[in-house]
């Protein structure tokens, strides 16, 4: 049987603790979609086309898109795409407490709709403090996001500055 596995996300943008985790997740199963989805409590910087866009060469670039599908998914409950594609198990990045407590109850829900059970995955220390929001607020400032995004985030950044 197949393994198939989904790390859902607004990746707006794609940080380089996302795609410390992908590389983990990506090592533990046979197939691993990385899904944008919208997040309608954030206020969006990039349309979701260009989240995918940017994924899907940060994952070449970064030499791991051997397992990899990059999707966008807007149609309903998350839990519809695993069933759709075959999932079982969604991937969730957790770097402190407060992200437990954030995941958690998700995880109880997502396990209830459609018996989707969630892994929890830690990423490298070294990446704890990024988040997408931090990136954002420092680019949306004129200050230097390059030490936290893969090089193609940083280069269309920083040629479209937003
Ligand atoms: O990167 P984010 O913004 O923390 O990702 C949050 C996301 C997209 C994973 C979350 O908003 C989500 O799961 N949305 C799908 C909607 C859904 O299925 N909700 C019901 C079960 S929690």
């Amino acid at each position: 049987m197949r393994r198939i596995a989904v790390v859902p996300g607004s990746f707006d943008p794609v940080t380089l603790g996302h795609l410390d985790v992908i590389e983990r997740a990506a090592g533990l199963f046979d197939e691993l979609h990385v899904l944008v989805v919208p997040n309608p409590g954030k206020t969006a910087l990039l349309p979701i086309s260009r989240r995918v866009e940017l994924l899907q060469k940060s994952i070449r670039d970064a030499g791991i898109a051997g397992n990899i599908v990059v999707a966008s998914w807007s149609m309903g409950l998350l839990v519809d795409y695993c069933l759709e594609v075959g999932a079982s198990v969604l991937i969730k990045g957790i770097r402190s407490q407060v992200d437990v407590a954030y995941e958690t109850p998700m995880a109880i829900v997502n396990r209830n709709l459609a018996a989707v059970e969630t892994v929890f995955l830690l990423p490298d220390p070294a990446h704890a403090h990024v988040s997408s929001s931090l990136v954002r607020q420092v680019a949306a400032l004129g200050g230097d996001i390059a030490p936290y995004v893969p090089e193609a985030v940083a280069e269309f950044l920083q040629k479209a500055p937003v």
